[in-house]
């Protein structure tokens, strides 16, 4: 979502009213009375972190996509005036930094990337080998869900899809001056070669409104469960830090190669239901399309950089990880919530 002039959750509110009170701070121009942030964080994110409370990380996670939402806010709203309060920059770099330790905790060693020569061979077969790249979501999408189960999917990946122009312009700013094209070409593709009505935004929504499905304008955040919710700011996270800007490009590496596989599945899924290659245009162009952007992400960009700069390996393979992990999650859980439909 953007040029909000209030910030949205998918959470109502927590045991420990973090989340009400997040809101009323990021919304209001009234100070927040009787409220002690740093305290509260810090104790969600013991028990998130420290003793893997789902919940836990589910309130911190919300907090931290609210705190991302500023950045993508209506200029006017009050929430822009509040993106560098040292409230609100406490709390995002409290979780942020709680959050990368506990998603890298089991990577107990960085395997030795100096020896790959082909550091995009490296990381394609990262992709391959993680259960990320051939989750069962996609083969019970083609062969066995229900229209309703498929809606359920387009309804969740609106959120991110909506945004997704965004989060390839912020790979733009500050890039190495001859990755600049390639991620020039990508951004263009993202805004339809300038047809305002083949965008990708536009060609998503007109997904959702071939099916007579109604995008609320919370884009369906309400859906959102911890997985989601760390898997949307496992974009923002590299896309608003300088220092975790590699790990962006190796989030959206690892997005644009996963897609293509994923969606001719799903495209197979709802012709079997009767729609037509017309219905679910936004998804046939990424069959195509985002085979070229995987390569131009690992082949021209990330290559680039690293012939540069060696010790960027480690990040972008942070990154890869990142996105795949996140990912898993999603789809675990959306799977999950998917048979509940049954
Ligand atoms: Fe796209
Ligand atoms: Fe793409």
């Amino acid at each position: 979502m953007f040029n909000n002039l209030t910030i949205k959750t998918s959470l109502k509110d927590d045991e420990y009213n973090l989340t009400k009170n997040l809101l009323s701070y990021l919304n209001t121009d009234y100070p927040v009375q009787n409220f002690d942030f740093k305290s509260t964080i810090d104790k969600i994110l013991k028990k998130a972190y420290q003793q893997h409370s789902l919940s836990a990380q589910e309130v911190a996670q919300n907090a931290l996509f609210l705190i991302y939402e500023i950045n993508l806010a209506h200029p006017l709203s009050v929430a822009a005036k509040k993106q560098y309060d040292p409230i609100i920059l406490y709390l995002r770099q409290s979780i942020e930094h709680q959050w990368l330790n506990y998603e890298f905790r089991d990577l107990k060693e960085i395997p030795d990337l100096t020896k790959y020569d082909n550091f995009d061979d490296f990381l394609t077969s990262v992709w391959k080998k993680h259960p990320a790249s051939h989750h069962e979501l996609f083969d019970f999408i083609q062969n066995d869900a229900s229209k309703e189960q498929v809606f359920m999917f387009l309804k969740s990946d609106s959120a991110l899809n909506l945004i997704f122009f965004d989060l390839v312009a912020y790979t733009l700013i500050g890039a190495q001056p001859e990755t600049r094209g390639t991620i020039s070409e990508n951004l263009w593709d993202e805004i339809g070669h300038g047809d305002n009505v083949l965008t990708h935004v536009n060609l998503y929504k007109d997904v959702l409104k071939r099916q007579n499905i109604e995008l609320p304008d919370n884009h369906y955040i309400d859906l959102y469960s911890v997985e989601a919710l760390s898997g949307h700011n496992a974009f923002m996270i590299g896309a608003i830090n300088r220092c975790h800007y590699y790990k962006l490009l190796g989030v959206m590496a690892m997005t644009e190669v996963l897609d293509p596989p994923q969606y001719e599945k799903l495209v197979k899924g709802c012709k079997r239901l009767g729609l037509i290659d017309r219905d679910v245009l936004y998804y046939n162009e990424h069959i195509t399309i985002d085979i070229k952007h995987g390569a131009d992400w690992l082949q021209t960009v990330i290559s680039s950089i690293v012939s540069h700069y060696p010790e960027t390996k480690k990040e972008f393979y942070l990154g890869s990880l990142l996105r795949l992990q996140t990912a898993q999650r999603y789809y675990d859980h959306l799977l999950c919530e998917m048979k509940k439909l049954d």
